[in-house]
């Protein structure tokens, strides 16, 4: 394989301060020139590939091909099984052992690669985080998702309990190799999900991305685009508050408050991050409007914008109001145990609100439920 095979490419820089500023490439057929790539940050020739067995017989080859062609040692190999429900500490140690038994001893200029979606990436980010008090790391995203979203920005953890991503630390990678190629193995309802990200900066940033043809991604010209754009709102949101400081960054976890507590509450079984996202942004569009900040149009075209892309918005049956609002006490922008939460004042504009009470959460699930109807059925199988 040689550099010709990739094709259109286009890069996003993350501007940070010091030298943890990093480049989003993004393009087709990145992978298999990945090695000359990661040269210009590697610190050694010794890289330990970390991804989920299914993930490494499908591109794993090709990474390691490239990264031998660049110059580097072969490659050491370590996997974890694939689902959320192995995002856990008891993960986290059973990497370290197998980090601390590699042939090879891992040392502090080893380069952790990322290769997979955004679980791979939070747990890959965490070990490289906390290993060695910190080692280097580059994320190669192989999910839509995990390319406009999670590999971006350095949070990296696990979930912890009934916590989504508890415990984490941040990390940034050193650069971000995003193979559009790699898209295309990817099942349908997975890139479905990565479209529920994409909605999110619609709501948030740019609404043009919601557009239904901005989201018909069949071109791959279209594709890189919407990548693009999406990485460009992520790097200018993290760049200007990089540690979630300011209020700003929590844009980004529009839908998340109740997103999170379904996903939780569904123990992270029945939806993928993306459909719970999608519910808690039909959820927060209409907590917005109960809350006389959200106009009956914006919660309108939001709810729209999800179903257009076939993302459920209904909250499930199953699932009390009292334990979504248990769960979202626990969302890691409360404050003094009140929830905080974000909300769209019109298209393309939203704000992390206080002052949200029980009295308008209650009353926003209360019209989700009015003008989505509730979900009885099993939505894993509704949505596929
Ligand atoms: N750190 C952040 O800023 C951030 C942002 C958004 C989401 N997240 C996290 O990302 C996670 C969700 O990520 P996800 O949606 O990518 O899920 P995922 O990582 O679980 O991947 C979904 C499934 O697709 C498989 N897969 C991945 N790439 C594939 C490919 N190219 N071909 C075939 N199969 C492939 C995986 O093995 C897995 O089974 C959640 O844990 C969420 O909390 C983190
Ligand atoms: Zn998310």
């Amino acid at each position: 394989m040689t550099s010709a095979v990739a094709r259109i490419a286009t890069t996003v820089s993350v501007a940070l301060s010091g030298e943890r500023g990093y480049e989003i490439q993004i393009g087709s057929g990145l992978l298999s020139t990945a090695g000359e790539r990661l040269q210009r940050v590697a610190r050694s020739g010794h890289v330990v590939i970390l991804t989920q067995p299914k993930i490494a017989a499908l591109w794993g080859g090709a990474l390691r091909d490239s990264l031998c062609a660049g110059g580097f040692d072969a490659p050491d190999l370590v996997t974890f099984p694939a689902g959320e429900r192995f995002k856990t500490v008891a993960t986290m140690a059973r990497l370290y052992d197998k980090l601390y038994n590699l042939p090879r001893t891992v040392e502090r200029r080893t380069l952790i690669v990322a290769l997979g979606g955004g679980v791979v990436g939070d747990v890959a980010g965490f070990v490289a985080a906390s290993y060695l008090r910190g080692l280097d790391y580059v994320q190669v995203p192989t999910t839509l998702l995990a390319m406009v979203d999670s590999s971006v920005g350095g949070k990296t953890g696990v979930d912890f309990r009934d916590g989504k991503n508890l415990i984490g630390a941040f990390h940034q990678p050193r650069a971000v190799i995003a193979d559009l190629e790699t898209l295309k193995t990817l099942p349908s309802r997975e890139f479905r999900s990565g479209l529920g990200e994409v909605v999110k900066y619609g709501v948030i940033r740019d609404p043009s991305l919601l557009a239904p043809n901005r989201l018909e991604v069949s071109q791959s010209e279209a594709l890189a685009e919407m990548v693009r754009c999406s990485c460009e709102i992520k790097a200018e949101v993290v760049s200007a508050d990089e540690r979630e400081e300011s209020g700003l960054r929590a844009i980004l976890n529009y839908g998340h408050t109740v997103g999170h507590a379904l996903e939780s509450a569904t123990r992270y079984r029945r939806y993928k991050h993306g459909e719970a996202v999608a519910i808690g942004m039909a959820a927060a569009a209409c907590i917005g409007e109960a809350a006389g900040v959200t106009p009956v149009p914006v919660r309108e075209a939001v709810i729209a914008a999800c179903r257009v892309q076939a993302l459920p918005v209904k909250r499930p049956s199953d699932v009390p109001v009292e334990d979504l609002i248990a769960l979202m006490a626990r969302d890691k922008k409360a404050e003094g145990g009140v929830v905080r939460f974000v909300l769209a004042r019109s298209l393309g504009k939203a704000e992390l609100m206080g002052g949200i009470t029980e009295t308008m959460l209650r009353a926003g699930l209360a019209l989700q439920d009015e003008v989505c109807g509730r979900e009885d059925g099993n939505i894993g199988e509704a949505v596929r």
